[in-house]
């Protein structure tokens, strides 16, 4: 399976009645495995989570805490950038240049890097010497 295909069906599976909005994301770690995760919501509605976050946790779990590339893919007419937190998640697993993919299903892609998603990011650099 590919990033793309792992990220479309892995968004079948969201939970999202409440946005009714289905997101899918793929990661392929540094071992080459690829993770997959969809947004899980809740009626208590900040409770709710994104696909980046369950594709992360999916990656942790499995042992692994390096990601190489990222695909994000909704069924929206342009693609989906992620929200904020989830790109300080992405940052805390990848790098500036790591590629990521914005998608839309109907095959609109959109690419750019954990940096541009990011500028300027907190990072643990900025806590030495403390
Ligand atoms: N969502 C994601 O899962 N990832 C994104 O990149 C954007 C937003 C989810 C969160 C929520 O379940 C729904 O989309 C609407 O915000």
């Amino acid at each position: 399976m590919t990033l793309k295909d792992t990220a479309l069906a892995v968004r079948e599976n969201a939970y999202a009645p409440y946005s009714r909005f289905k997101v899918g994301a793929a990661l392929r770690a540094a071992s080459g495995a690829i993770y997959g995760g969809c947004n899980v919501e809740n009626v208590a509605y900040p409770e709710g989570t994104c696909a980046e976050a369950g594709a992360i946790a999916a990656m942790v779990a499995a042992g692994e805490t390096r990601l190489t590339e990222v695909y994000v893919v909704a069924s929206s007419a342009t693609p989906v950038p992620p929200c904020g937190g989830c790109r300080q998640k992405l940052a805390e697993f990848g790098s500036p240049e790591t590629p990521v993919t914005l998608a839309t299903v109907d095959g609109t892609e959109m690419k750019t890097t954990i940096a541009a998603l990011l500028p300027g990011a907190f990072g643990a650099d900025h806590m030495e010497g403390v």
